[in-house]
C-alpha cells in the first residue's frame, strides 16, 4: 500500500509513519510536512535513506502542490497537519483557521479532482476536542453534538463538516477519527505530559491550570497509530470512529504520577490561573471501533507514563534543543506572572 501523509514530522504522525513502515514492510509512504514549530525532521531521522519514505516540505494549504502529489499513484491520505495546541489557539487562532480548516478543504478539492476515476480514500484525524465539555458522568459517543469551545476545537469541527459534507456530495470515501488525549515519545513539551515530565527533570515547576481537577482521557500514541490504521484499513467510509485509552485521570494525578516516577517532591506543583474557556472533563465512549473494527487500546495508562518518562529520560537532547528560543518566549508568554 502506497499513502500519502500530512504532518507526519509532528508528533502523532511521526510515530504513525513509523508504526506503517514496520509494519507493512511492502508499504511506502510520503510524508507532507509544512515544518513549523511543532515539526521536526530528527522525529523521523531514522528513516532517512529508506526507498520506502518519501519527505516532502510543503503546505497542505498550497491547493497546486497538493493537486500535484494526491495526482500521484497514492491510494490514500491520512491528514494529521494542524495546528494542535489548545493554548496557542487561545493566543492567536489564524494559523488554525488556515491549516485546519482551509488546508483540508485544500485536500478534499484535490482528491475530489482524482475520485472517482481513481481508488483512494481519505482518513482526517480529528479530536475528541469537537464534542466540547462533560459534566460528572457520561461520555462522547459519535452521536454527540458537536459543541467545540476553543478556536482549535472550532477548527477541527469545521473541518469535520467539510470531511462530512465531501462524503455526502461527492461520495468522496472519507473517514473521521476521533482520539482523545494521547501522550508517549516525540510529543512537543508544549502539551501537559512531556512539559511536566521535563520540567521536573530541570527542577522547574510544573504549573497546573486551574484546581487541576479537569479530566483527560489519556491513550498512548501507539495504541492510537493502531487504531488509525484500523480505520484506515477496515473503516467504512461517511463513518465516524471515537478513539481512548480508558484512561480517565484529573491533571494533578497525572503531574504527581510523573513527580513519582523521578522520585521528586510534590511540592514542585504550582497552581497557575485557568485557561479560558477550559473544558472540564473529556470522557469518550469508543465501543464502535472496538465492536466494528476489532481494535482496543492495549497500553495502561501506569504502563504508558512509565515508558514515557523513560523515553524523556533518555531523549534529553531532543527537548533541550527543543526548549531555546522561540520555545522560551512562549513559555514566559504564557507563564510568567500567571
Ligand atoms: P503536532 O503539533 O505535534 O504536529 C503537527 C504537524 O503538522 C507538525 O509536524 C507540523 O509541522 C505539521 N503542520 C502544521 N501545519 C501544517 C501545514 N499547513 N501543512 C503541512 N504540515 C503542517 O500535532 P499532534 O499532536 O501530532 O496531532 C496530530 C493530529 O492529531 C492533529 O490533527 C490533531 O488535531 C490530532 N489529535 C491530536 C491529539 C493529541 O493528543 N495530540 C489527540 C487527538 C487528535
Ligand atoms: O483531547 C484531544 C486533544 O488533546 C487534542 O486534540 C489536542 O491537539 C491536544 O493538544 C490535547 O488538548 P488538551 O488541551 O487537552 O491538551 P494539553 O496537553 O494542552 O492539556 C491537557 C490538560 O492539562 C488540560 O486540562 C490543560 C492542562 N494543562 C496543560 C498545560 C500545558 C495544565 O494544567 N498545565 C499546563 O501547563
Amino acid at each position: 500500500m502506497r499513502i500519502l501523509v500530512t504532518g507526519g514530522c509532528g508528533f502523532i504522525g511521526s510515530n504513525f509513519v513509523r508504526y506503517f513502515l514496520k509494519t507493512y514492510p511492502d508499504g511506502s509512504l510520503i510524508n507532507v510536512d509544512k515544518l513549523t514549530y511543532a515539526g521536526n525532521l530528527e522525529n523521523l531521522s531514522d528513516l532517512s535513506g529508506s526507498p520506502r519514505y518519501h519527505f516532502i516540505r510543503g503546505d497542505i494549504a498550497d491547493a497546486a502542490r497538493m493537486e500535484e502529489l494526491i495526482s500521484k499513484d497514492v491510494e490514500a491520505i491520512v491528514n494529521f497537519a494542524a495546528e494542535s495546541h489548545v493554548d496557542r489557539s487561545i493566543e492567536d487562532p489564524s494559523a488554525f483557521m488556515k491549516t485546519n480548516v482551509f488546508g483540508t478543504f485544500v485536500l478534499l478539492e484535490a482528491v475530489r479532482k482524482v475520485f472517482p476515476k481513481r481508488s483512494i480514500r481519505f482518513v482526517q484525524i480529528s479530536t475528541d476536542e469537537v464534542y466540547g465539555s462533560l459534566g460528572e458522568t457520561g461520555a462522547f459517543t459519535e452521536e454527540t453534538p458537536l459543541a467545540p469551545n476553543s478556536p482549535y476545537s472550532a477548527s477541527k469541527s469545521a473541518a469535520d463538516m467539510l470531511v462530512r459534507a465531501y462524503y455526502h456530495t461527492y461520495g468522496l470515501p472519507a473517514v473521521i477519527t476521533r482520539c482523545s488525549n494521547n501522550y508517549g515519545p516525540y510529543q512537543f513539551p508544549e502539551k501537559l505530559i512531556p512539559l511536566m515530565i521535563s520540567n521536573a527533570i530541570e527542577g522547574k515547576e510544573l504549573p497546573i491550570y486551574g484546581d487541576g481537577m479537569h479530566v483527560r482521557d489519556w491513550i498512548y500514541v501507539e495504541d492510537h497509530c493502531q487504531a488509525i490504521d484500523v480505520v484506515l484499513q477496515r473503516g467504512k467510509a461517511g463513518e465516524v470512529y471515537n478513539i481512548g485509552g480508558r484512561s480517565e485521570r484529573p491533571n494533578l494525578v497525572v503531574a504527581k504520577a510523573i513527580l513519582d516516577r523521578l522520585g521528586k517532591p510534590h511540592s514542585m506543583i504550582r497552581f497557575v490561573a485557568d485557561r479560558p474557556g477550559h473544558d472540564r472533563r473529556y470522557a469518550i465512549d469508543f465501543s464502535k471501533i472496538e465492536r466494528e473494527l476489532g481494535w482496543t487500546p492495549s497500553v495502561s495508562f501506569e504502563e504508558g507514563i512509565s515508558r514515557t518518562v523513560e523515553w524523556y529520560l533518555n531523549h534529553q537532547e531532543w527537548w533541550k534543543k527543543i526548549r531555546t528560543g522561540e520555545y522560551l518566549n512562549y513559555y514566559k508568554r504564557m507563564y510568567e506572572n500567571r
